[in-house]
C-alpha cells in the first residue's frame, strides 16, 4: 500500500479524498488545535502531530512516504487578504514545507510525488513570480510537474476552483508525456495556466494524461440540504428575512421571487455584503454555492434561501450542509456550527482531490487499485454521496 504525508492537514479532507483509494496516511501536520480535535474525532491522533511547521525537522517524518501533501494556507494569496503573496505569514509556510522535502531527498527518500493545492490567485500572485519560485525549486529537488485547476463544482454543488501543482519524480515520469508549452486549451489546464507555463518554458512541465473530469455536479444544492422544522430557531425572524429582501438590489429580489414560483428547486445560497455602507443579500442564480470560506476575516458565512413552501425563508447553512458541500458525507461533527463552519470552510473538496489523485496518481497503487477508473467505480457504489445522486 503506497504510504502518504499530508502537511496542512486541516480537518485531514485530502486523507478523506484519498485513503479509500488505497492511500495509508503515515504522518499529518497542522498547526491548529481546534482543527486537530475534528480531524482526531475521524481518523484518531496516531499520525498526527500538531506544531508549527517551522518546527519539525525530517526526523519527525516517517521514512517511505510515497506521496507528500500541501494544501497550504491561501490567505496571502487570495482576494480576500492581504496579497503579500508567499513573503506573507501564512501562504510563506509553503518554503519550510519544501524545506522538509530537501531535507527527505538528503535522506535519500525523496517520495514519489507531491500534491500541492491553493487559490487560483497563485497563478498571478507577484505577477506569476511566486508560482514560478515554488515550481523552480520543486524542479531543482528532481520533480517534474504539472499545473491544472479543478472546480469543485464539477463533482458538488459548489464554486470552487483551486489550483494543483502535481510533480513526479523525474525517475518515475518516464512515459508520461512532456510538456513543450503550446499544449492545448483544455479545461483542467485553462488560458491562465497555459500562460504561466509558456512564460516559464525552462521549468520542467510534464502534462500528465488525465481524461476530461465530469462537467457538472451530479447533486443539485437541494439534495445536500438538512430538513429542518419550520419552527428551528436557526430560522430568521419573518420581519429580518423581509427587512433584507426589500433592500436586496433589484436582481437579486427578483431571484427570490423566481425561487418562490418554483424555479431551480426554491432554493439558493446568499452571501451578506456591504453596499454603501449597507448590508445587503446577494442570491445565486446558479443552483450552487458560492466558495465556502472560514467565516473569519470579514468573509460572511453562507445562508440558504428557502421559498420551497411558497414564502422566503432565511437561515445559515449548518456545518452538516458546508460537509456535504465538501463531499464529505460521513464525516462525524461534534462542534458548533461555527467551528465546523472554520474546518470545512478551509478544507478541500474531497471527490475533486479523490479524481485528481486517483487520475494522476492511481499508477502507484497496485493491482486493481491502479486503475482509476476501477477505483472511482468502487467508490461510487459505497458512498453515501453516491446514494444520493
Ligand atoms: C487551506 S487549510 C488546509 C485544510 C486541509 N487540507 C483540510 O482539508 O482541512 C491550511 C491549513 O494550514 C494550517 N497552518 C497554517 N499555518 C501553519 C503552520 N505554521 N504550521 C502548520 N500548519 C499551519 C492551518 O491551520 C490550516 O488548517
Amino acid at each position: 500500500m503506497p504510504r502518504f504525508a499530508e502537511f496542512f492537514a486541516g480537518i485531514g479532507l485530502v486523507r478523506e479524498a484519498i485513503e479509500p483509494l488505497g492511500w495509508e496516511c503515515v504522518f499529518a501536520n497542522d498547526i491548529a488545535p481546534t482543527k486537530a480535535e475534528m480531524y482526531t474525532a475521524r481518523f484518531g491522533s496516531d499520525h498526527l502531530l500538531v506544531r508549527d511547521i517551522h518546527d519539525l525537522s525530517v526526523s519527525d517524518i516517517p521514512a517511505d512516504v510515497d506521496l507528500v501533501t500541501a494544501s497550504f494556507p491561501c490567505i496571502d494569496l487570495s482576494l480576500a487578504g492581504n496579497r503579500s503573496g508567499l513573503a506573507g505569514r501564512h501562504s510563506g509556510t509553503i518554503w519550510p514545507f519544501l524545506d522538509l522535502v530537501g531535507g527527505l531527498h538528503h535522506r535519500g527518500a525523496l517520495p514519489s510525488a507531491l500534491l500541492l493545492e491553493n487559490v487560483t490567485g497563485l497563478l498571478s500572485s507577484e505577477g506569476g513570480r511566486d508560482l514560478r519560485a515554488i515550481c523552480e525549486r520543486i524542479g531543482k529537488l528532481g520533480y517534474l510537474m504539472d499545473v491544472v485547476v479543478l472546480d469543485a463544482k464539477w463533482f458538488a454543488p459548489q464554486s470552487r476552483p483551486r489550483l494543483f501543482v502535481v510533480a513526479l519524480r523525474s525517475d518515475l515520469a518516464v512515459g508520461v508525456s512532456s510538456r513543450s508549452g503550446d499544449g492545448d486549451l483544455s479545461v483542467l489546464r485553462p488560458r491562465n495556466v497555459q500562460r504561466f507555463q509558456r512564460a516559464n518554458r525552462d521549468l520542467p512541465f510534464i502534462e500528465l494524461s488525465l481524461p476530461e473530469p465530469p462537467r457538472g455536479s451530479p447533486l443539485r444544492l437541494a439534495a445536500v440540504l438538512d430538513q429542518v422544522p419550520g419552527d428551528d430557531a436557526s430560522w430568521w425572524p419573518d420581519e429580518r428575512v423581509d427587512a433584507l429582501i426589500d433592500a436586496m438590489a433589484p436582481r437579486h429580489r427578483e431571484r427570490v421571487e423566481e425561487l418562490s414560483a418554483g424555479v431551480r428547486d426554491g432554493v439558493a445560497t446568499m452571501f451578506r455584503r456591504v453596499r454603501a455602507g449597507r448590508t445587503v443579500g446577494e442570491v445565486r442564480a446558479d443552483q450552487l454555492a458560492g466558495c465556502l470560506r472560514t467565516p473569519h476575516g470579514g468573509s460572511s458565512v453562507q445562508f440558504l434561501v428557502d421559498c420551497r413552501t411558497g414564502t422566503a425563508r432565511i437561515r445559515p447553512l449548518s456545518g452538516r450542509e458546508y460537509a456535504r458541500l465538501q463531499g464529505a458525507w460521513d464525516f462525524p461533527i461534534d462542534v458548533s456550527d461555527r467551528r465546523a463552519w472554520l474546518g470545512f470552510g478551509d478544507a478541500v473538496c474531497v471527490p475533486a482531490v479523490r479524481w485528481l489523485v486517483a487520475h494522476a496518481l492511481g499508477f502507484l497503487c497496485e493491482g486493481e487499485r491502479s486503475d482509476p477508473e476501477s477505483q472511482l467505480r468502487l467508490l461510487d457504489q459505497s458512498a453515501a454521496y453516491a446514494a444520493v445522486a
